[in-house]
């Protein structure tokens, strides 16, 4: 057995590695800096208490974006050497963010161990490749991200370290086949396992689906389906559920080989971006060449996130948190004893909190960021929630979780459908929204990105709407002078949140103008970026008339999106005369 020693080494703080909402991004060249990995990583462990370093089980794996492999054999050899237990490792370095969190809360090793933390390597929907980012976030042992707590103190640390300790003679581990290497070092014995990516994943899921019904929905000859992974880790799973477990065709699969560049692509599951996908549902600028499928899905980098389409129909991340709450208890055996509460953030839509009246059920507004929602699960007071930013998920892990949103769309279409496979027409996903808006109102939303706007320009906008609020009369005559079609502003604020559970308070959360017929608009500056800023605006319109819910949705919010941006000076301030998405 490989006997390794411990290296102490001198290091010197870098600026600006303050985990943001989801970790530290940055691009490549600037991880790869000597040094640079070692001290966020070393000043993760100063972090986190003894007993979550000395003698722990930790996951190391992500998204496999450029820079992982080196990453992974650095995290190993300084776990090696902070007196961790165990590390595992998902084949080739492969693990989903939802995977992760469903391997700390189900895994158990061989030796009977469990994991009491992660380090997640991935920069979610940036792209990835030696131009692009790199990043890592530590996840804790109830699968969820580090609270703002331990990365703050993370971030301390950084500012302040002068050494790291290192196992520089542990040989490199063989990630690429599942196994056990034992090592032994100072403190005693060190695991590295290499397991499968997917198996863990795979049996939560089929303990919270009816695999039965959606196997039969599949096999239906009318039904067709289309994933797309964009080249990230979500096509390893893909394979497995959809193809070996569910019994669709490989050729339901684009993009699915996961790729360190991803292909070149921008992997965020977007009507911009997975534009391949976006072609064969119907939603190009031309008409595709083959009938489209019934069912369109694709996933993120690190496949949490998720874009659900119905043939030539696109439907938002807010209805389709929606649309799954609404549907749960009947489609989804995991739910079927009835939802503990729902949840969104504050920009998503209020097309949950009209289902959430409805059915009767506790419900939260949180801000930006999945971490709130964790909270609200472990207190037991949430099952689902969602995300404008393309998220959804349940109580089943702690992330968001891409391949678990498809699912369950798959599960409402097959239980939709339960009586009608033998008849000649499905339920379609786009009768299945009509259907919802018939029933609660629609709530049009879009959501305008304007990316890599100079910080500066970005932070003088947001403080220009916040000054604005203190005068809503002023605010409204600016309004009226634009379009006199649009209602009223009654009310206007920074989102403040007082989390239920701990008590704690995020404040400057976004600005929000609140309309008189329900409208809203909201400005905030992206969290996740690894350049300049992005502002965000996020424009809503409730329509309870079910004779008027049929319109296009940029008609619908034309007069809104008008009055926003001459309220932001969105133009004067960025000098962008458009966005550089909209989704
Ligand atoms: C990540 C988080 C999400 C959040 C999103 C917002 O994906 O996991 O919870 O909604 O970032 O990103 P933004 O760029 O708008 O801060
Ligand atoms: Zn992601």
């Amino acid at each position: 057995m490989v006997v390794f020693k411990v290296s102490r080494k001198d290091t010197t703080p870098f600026d600006g590695q303050k985990p943001g909402t989801s970790g530290l991004r940055k691009k490549v060249k600037v991880f790869v800096q000597p040094n640079y990995l070692h001290n966020f990583v070393q000043s993760t462990f100063n972090a986190l208490t003894s007993e979550k370093v000395k003698g722990a089980t930790l996951v190391v794996s992500g998204d496999g974006r450029y820079f992982s492999k080196e990453a992974i054999q650095i995290i190993t050899k300084m776990s090696a050497a902070n007196g961790v237990r165990r590390v595992w490792v998902g084949q080739n370095g492969l693990l989903s963010t939802p995977a992760v969190s469903a391997v700390i809360r189900e895994r158990v090793g061989v030796d009977g161990s469990r994991a009491t933390g992660a380090f997640i390597l991935t920069a979610s929907h940036n792209p990835g490749g030696p131009q692009e980012d790199f990043g890592i976030k530590y996840n804790m042992e109830n699968g969820g991200p580090a609270p703002e707590g331990i990365t703050n103190k993370i971030y301390e640390n950084t500012t302040t370290i002068k050494e790291y300790f290192i196992a520089e003679d542990l040989p490199d581990v063989d990630i690429t086949t599942t196994g056990v290497t034992n090592f032994t070092g100072p403190e005693g014995p060190f695991d590295v396992e290499v397991f499968d990516s997917a198996s863990d994943y795979v049996k939560l899921m089929k303990s919270i689906f009816d695999f039965e019904s959606i196997r039969k929905l599949i096999s239906s000859p009318k039904f067709s389906f289309c994933y797309d992974a964009l080249h990230g880790v979500a096509g390893a799973y893909a394979k497995r559920i959809f193809v070996e477990e569910l019994g669709a065709q490989e050729s339901y699969l684009l993009n699915c080989t996961p790729k360190e560049d991803f292909g070149g692509g921008h992997p965020d599951p977007n009507l911009t971006y997975a534009k391949e996908l976006v072609a064969r549902m119907g939603l190009g600028k031309s008409e595709p060449q083959v009938e489209p499928p019934e069912f369109g899905a694709a996933a993120d980098g690190d496949a949490d996130r998720n874009m659900i389409l119905g043939k030539r129909f696109f439907v938002t991340p807010s209805d389709s948190v929606a649309i799954i709450a609404a549907n749960a208890v009947e489609a989804i055996p995991y739910f079927s004893a009835g939802l503990k509460g729902v949840a969104r953030s504050m920009p998503t839509s209020a097309a949950l909190d009209v289902v959430a009246k409805h059915l009767n059920l506790k419900f939260f507004e949180v801000p930006t960021g999945w971490k709130f929602f964790g909270n609200l699960m472990d207190a037991g007071v949430c099952s689902i929630c969602g995300e404008e930013s393309f998220g959804t998920g349940s109580d089943h892990i702690r992330e968001k979780d891409g391949i678990w949103a498809v699912l369950a769309w798959l599960s409402i279409l097959a239980y939709k459908n339960r009586d009608k496979l033998g008849g000649d027409k499905l339920v379609t996903v786009e009768d299945i929204v009509h259907q919802h808006w018939a029933t609660y109102g629609r709530h049009y939303y879009t959501r305008y990105d304007y990316e890599n706007v100079d910080a500066g320009a970005a932070k003088e906008l947001m403080t220009h709407l916040v000054k604005l609020q203190s005068s809503l009369s002023e605010v409204n005559k600016i309004i009226k002078g634009v379009r006199s079609d649009v209602s009223n502003v009654v009310n206007a604020d920074e989102f403040e949140y007082k989390d239920p559970v701990d008590g704690s308070i995020s404040s400057h959360q976004g600005i929000r103008y609140l309309f008189e017929d329900g409208s809203r608009l909201v400005f905030r500056l992206s969290g996740t970026g690894s350049e300049g800023a992005t502002i965000r605006l996020y424009i809503e319109q409730y329509e309870k008339d079910p004779s008027k819910t049929g319109r296009l949705s940029q008609d619908a919010l034309a007069p809104l999106v008008e009055v926003a941006l001459k309220l932001s000076k969105m133009e004067e301030f960025t000098g962008r005369s458009a966005p550089t998405v909209i989704t």
